[in-house]
């Protein structure tokens, strides 16, 4: 896969992450073009941040869907009119169904805020401190069927400090999600990462590990 990709980004609520690939691709020429926002909520700070931006933002209602299935339906309808090549999970709080993410497998990526494997799920940076763990951070991977299990292409570490909340640590993760999110779309749209066999390839050679990036301190 490469050229500048048609790419559609889901989001439930902030979109900083939508803000910083929005950057990098009037800044850096990531080999992308954003072609749609979709929210599975109305009225959320990203949807504005895409209208600013200039992309056509739309809302999927779950909550008007009534169910999952007319919710999925309706999603997938959306996106298939938008025709993307990619689909960028960022911030995206509902879980896919198996048909869609089978649909654009490969195709399709998500940032988690941890290490994955460890800490798939909700509550991640509570449940890093109250685990005792010295470090956390962020993983963007393909997406598959099982929830936040998908193959790692890169991820962003920081150390736990002493002092350590859910606020600082998620501030400081989060700032990272913005460098290791556009950074892998840049990889994808270059030809340099895909998903081959169930492995992250990049650059000819199958990955064992995402690759990391340390929070630099100073
Ligand atoms: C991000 O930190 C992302 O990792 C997380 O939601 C946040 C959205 O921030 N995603 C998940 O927890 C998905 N499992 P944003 O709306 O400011 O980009």
């Amino acid at each position: 896969m490469s050229g500048t990709l048609r790419t559609v980004v889901l989001v439930s609520g902030d979109g900083s992450n939508l803000q910083a690939i929005l950057a990098h691709c009037v800044t850096g020429g990531l080999g992308i073009r954003v072609v749609g926002v979709i929210s599975d909520r109305p009225g959320v700070r990203a949807l504005d941040r895409a209208s600013q931006a200039g992309v056509p933002a739309l809302t999927v209602d779950y909550a008007a869907a009534g169910s999952r299935p007319a919710f999925s339906a309706w999603l997938a309808a959306a996106l298939s009119r938008l025709n993307p090549d990619l689909v960028v999970l960022a911030g995206f709080m509902r879980i896919l169904d198996t048909a869609l993410v089978e649909q654009y497998r490969g195709r399709m990526l998500n940032v988690h805020p941890s290490l994955l494997p460890k800490f798939p799920g909700l509550h991640t940076y509570r449940r890093a401190l109250e685990a005792g763990e010295r470090e956390h951070g962020a993983t963007v991977h393909f997406v598959i069927p099982d929830l936040d299990a998908g193959p790692g292409i890169l991820q962003y570490r920081v150390a736990i400090h002493g002092g350590d909340t859910e606020v600082s640590l998620r501030e400081r993760v989060r700032a990272g999600e913005h460098v290791i999110y556009p950074r892998a779309l840049a990889w994808i749209a270059a030809g340099r990462a895909s998903l081959k066999d169930g492995a992250v390839w990049l650059d000819g050679a199958p990955l064992a590990q995402p690759v990391v990036v340390d929070e630099v301190t100073s």
